[in-house]
């Protein structure tokens, strides 16, 4: 199943992408000249997200090895894949990525084991008390972090818990359940007995564009903190217009640092379709996307490093994005549908080569 339902933002995403409508696209490639491999020019991981379908694309497969040290499953190591309508888990795609990476010596990141926007049936059926609600929430933790035990190197163990607004959290069925605040603790603790090692995260999104989303998120987590919860790194999702204001990101993610944990700069893509200026010119556009891709860069690079957690790109080719759902013109990615650095790729390189010095 791979259903847009999941795809919560579409439908705001439709409107949006209503207003910024296809933008004519480059005619040739630009000549740009070598681009060095992104994980051989970065001193820290550089991953992508994956589909199981990628794994028999040799193309797709030689981009990766070429360019990433690190991998996340985008959609099939999360509860709208593993769950199956009653109740049963399947791991067959999540057990062949983890393979992948495996044989290629490739780090494995999870995402995600609790997410408001997935709330599968076998869940939502369920008698509502907290007492058996709860075994069920614990024993899906338990068992997908405890499979994957020793083989990730960590987990989005909440996903997206701030309101869209960063007016407080958000409400769900694990929410409602289980507590706003409970529910959130309670899975750090079981994730961590299912995976001592694994570096646990909360994961968010526009804490760049938002400053008030942000903040909520920093309160979350001294909370989460203060009550004992094995939070152990902060995601920054990065999903951004290309068109964002320089430096925006960069203090996003500086104050994510200054908790002192692992930052994983996590879903990184640049839209040119999400753009707010309507009329911006596309060369416009294309600049600041380069831009944005290598200010990802210097803002994780500017954590010390022991705290650079990795740089995830949210898909490897425009073609893989997760954007041409919501529209199709949308070129987001830093390799083009055939695999051929973008402008952005080259500028994402150099800025990884300046932060490795
Ligand atoms: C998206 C994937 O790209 C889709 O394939 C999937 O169906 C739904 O999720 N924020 C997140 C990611 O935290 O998990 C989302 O990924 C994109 C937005």
């Amino acid at each position: 199943m791979r259903s847009g339902a999941f795809n919560r933002r579409s439908v705001v995403a439709g409107a949006l992408a209503l207003a910024a409508c296809d933008r004519p696209a480059r005619s040739a490639p630009a000549d740009i000249g070598f681009v060095p491999p992104l994980k051989t020019a970065a001193p820290f991981p550089v991953g992508t997200c994956l589909q199981v379908a990628h794994l028999d694309q040799p193309d797709w497969v030689n981009l990766a090895l070429t360019q990433c040290s690190q991998l996340t499953p985008e959609w099939e190591m999360k509860m709208e894949y593993i769950v199956q309508p009653d109740g049963g888990l399947l791991f067959d795609r999540p057990d062949r990525i983890a393979g992948f990476a495996r044989a290629n010596g490739m780090r494995l990141y999870g995402t995600t084991l609790v997410w408001y926007a997935q709330k599968p049936k076998a869940f939502e059926q369920m008698a509502a008390d907290p007492a058996s609600f709860g075994k069920a929430y614990d024993s899906y933790i338990t068992s997908v972090a405890g499979r994957y035990r020793g083989q990730v190197a960590g987990w989005d163990v909440v996903n997206e818990a701030v309101a869209e607004d960063g007016n407080g959290w958000r409400d769900s069925l694990w929410s409602q359940r289980l507590g706003a605040f409970d529910h959130m603790k309670r899975a750090f603790h079981v994730a961590r007995a299912a995976d001592p090692d694994a570096v646990l995260f909360l994961n968010d999104y526009n804490l760049e564009i938002i400053p008030k989303k942000l903040d909520t998120f920093q309160r979350l987590v001294e909370r989460l903190l203060a009550a004992g919860a094995p939070v152990g790194g902060l995601g920054c999702q990065t999903h951004m217009p290309a068109d964002l204001a320089a430096g925006s990101l960069a203090k996003a993610v500086a104050a994510l640092g200054r908790f002192g944990l692992p930052v994983h700069v996590s879903e990184l893509d640049v839209s040119l379709s999400r753009a707010r200026q309507r009329f911006a010119r596309r060369a416009d556009l294309e600049a600041g996307q380069a831009r944005l891709y290598a200010e990802a860069a210097q803002a994780l690079g500017a954590l010390p490093a022991r705290q650079r957690f990795a740089l995830t790109l949210w898909g490897l080719r425009d073609r893989d994005s997760w954007l041409k759902g919501e529209n199709a013109a949308d070129m987001p990615a830093v390799f083009d549908d055939q695999g051929r650095p973008k402008p952005a790729a080259a500028a994402l390189a150099a800025a990884l080569q300046e932060v490795r010095g």
